[in-house]
């Protein structure tokens, strides 16, 4: 591996990036780091330029202006519109899949074709781009039914309808009322797959592939799993229901064939591929792939990674063979979500924020919808505004260093929800 220190560019401004940041600040490849567009915790720490992270030739200008050595994109968004291609032609290394590889994400129909093709396990299927065929295929199938746009939609372009007639109107409002844009223009109805949901982080390059710590995400606003889903409310790594034969299983029949499917239709794939899957009682099936790390998955996944993750990121961008382990903590992390009252729908803005002085062992606070005012002071400005992480041996342990946390941070629409990591730590007690 290429020993010279890095400028690193970190694009973005979430948790995800803000855990990022600080990785590249412990690692010994990083000269320097900076960041676009940054938030206020990373604004704290680093230099932040207001470059929002769908400017693609605004960035590629800034990290050739900044002689960036190597660029982390967060998002998907830039990743979909072919950031890494466009940094690629002006020779600048990026961690992340060009835009061929991105499809995966940008569109569901891309990727379901993709399992059928490859035969990896996921919910039966068909897409539309009309109505007449959906319905029909409604009428001839059961409900729950699951009605996807196939686009980008922020998270919220899945409805899993619970009987035939709200599984029309679903599809109705996508392809007729256009509710989501042109990311409804193409919709997917899905089986309904029932079991228990978890995550898989990878990181990909030159067809090697190193597997992160099984996590599980809070989607949903509301405690007990109700209310509209979010990007996320809180999450926690590793679970133990991925033991390790299972984990061979999804490898076997979920990891390895993507990358070897990838290869075969000429796509050469490196950055993330974060499965989401579901362990059904006939085996483990793949819901859909993103192509860059989760949020707040990221925020878990990164403390427990004793070795050096930048130098992993690097060689994907370099197009290197990855180790084959990493020294991984057997400490568990959690992280909870600190929204504005409102989120996922309206929600208020710039409210000043107040941070305790001190925090218990293992125990951070990063940054996701923040900035700073003209006077410094730290003020919300998104739906998710903080996550506080935490690491210890035992998950319940960990779950009251952050709540004691969550309890003493002060402003005025503060939200999160109290019950997260409690399914796990119920498994735990069994
Ligand atoms: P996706 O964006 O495809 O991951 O879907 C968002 C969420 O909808 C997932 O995290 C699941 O909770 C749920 N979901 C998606 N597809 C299915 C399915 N076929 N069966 C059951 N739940 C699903
Ligand atoms: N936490 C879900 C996501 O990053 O898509």
């Amino acid at each position: 591996m290429d020993k010279k220190r890095l400028n690193i560019l970190v694009i973005g401004s979430g948790g995800r990036e803000h855990a990022i940041v600080n990785k590249c600040l412990e690692s010994p490849l990083c000269k320097n780091v900076i960041a676009a567009p940054g938030n206020g915790g990373m604004e704290e720490i680093i230099e932040c330029f207001p470059i929002p992270a769908d400017s693609v030739e605004e960035l590629v200008k800034l990290a050739k202006d900044e002689k960036v050595d190597f660029v982390i994109v967060g998002p998907e968004i830039p990743l979909c519109l072919g950031i890494i291609d466009a940094l690629s032609s002006v020779n600048i290394p990026a961690y992340g899949p060009k835009k061929d590889g991105a499809q995966l994400e940008s569109s569901k129909t891309f990727c379901k074709d993709f399992f059928e093709r490859h035969k990896i396990p996921t919910a039966k299927y068909q897409s539309f781009n009309s109505l007449e065929p959906a319905l029909e295929y409604i009428d001839h199938n059961t409900a729950p039914i699951v009605i996807k746009a196939s686009g980008l939609a922020a998270g919220k372009g899945v409805i899993i309808a619970e009987n035939k007639e709200d599984a029309k109107s679903a599809v109705h409002s996508m392809l007729i009322d256009e509710t989501f844009g042109d990311s409804g223009s193409n919709i997917v109805i899905e089986e309904y797959l029932e079991g228990e949901e978890v995550s898989i982080h990878v990181i990909v390059s030159d067809g090697s592939y190193l597997c992160l710590s099984p996590s599980q995400d809070h989607k949903r606003v509301g405690k007990n799993d109700k209310g509209p889903n979010t990007g996320g409310m809180g999450a926690y790594a590793p679970t133990i229901i991925i033991n390790d034969s299972l984990q061979k299983e999804i490898e076997l029949s979920i990891i390895i064939p993507t990358i070897e499917g990838l290869e075969k239709d000429g796509i050469n794939y490196n950055g993330t591929l974060y499965a989401g899957l579901m362990l059904t009682k006939s085996g483990p099936k793949i819901l859909e792939y993103n192509v860059r790390f989760g949020d707040p998955e990221t925020q878990v996944l990164l403390p427990l990674i004793e070795d050096d993750f930048i130098a992993l990121l690097y060689a994907s961008a370099l197009n290197q063979r990855l180790p084959v382990s990493i020294k991984i903590s057997d400490e568990k992390c959690m992280t909870v979500v600190i929204a504005s009252q409102g989120y996922p729908m309206a929600y208020p803005k710039g409210e000043p924020i107040y941070l305790p002085k001190t925090l218990p062992d293992k125990t951070s606070i990063i940054h996701a919808g923040t900035k700073l005012d003209s006077n410094n002071t730290i003020i919300s400005n998104g739906g998710r505004v903080l996550n506080i992480i935490s690491r210890d041996s035992d998950i319940s342990k960990a779950a009251r260093k952050i709540y004691s946390v969550c309890n003493q941070i002060q402003y005025k629409s503060k939200y999160y929800r109290e019950d997260i990591a409690q399914k796990e730590i119920k498994r735990l007690e069994k």
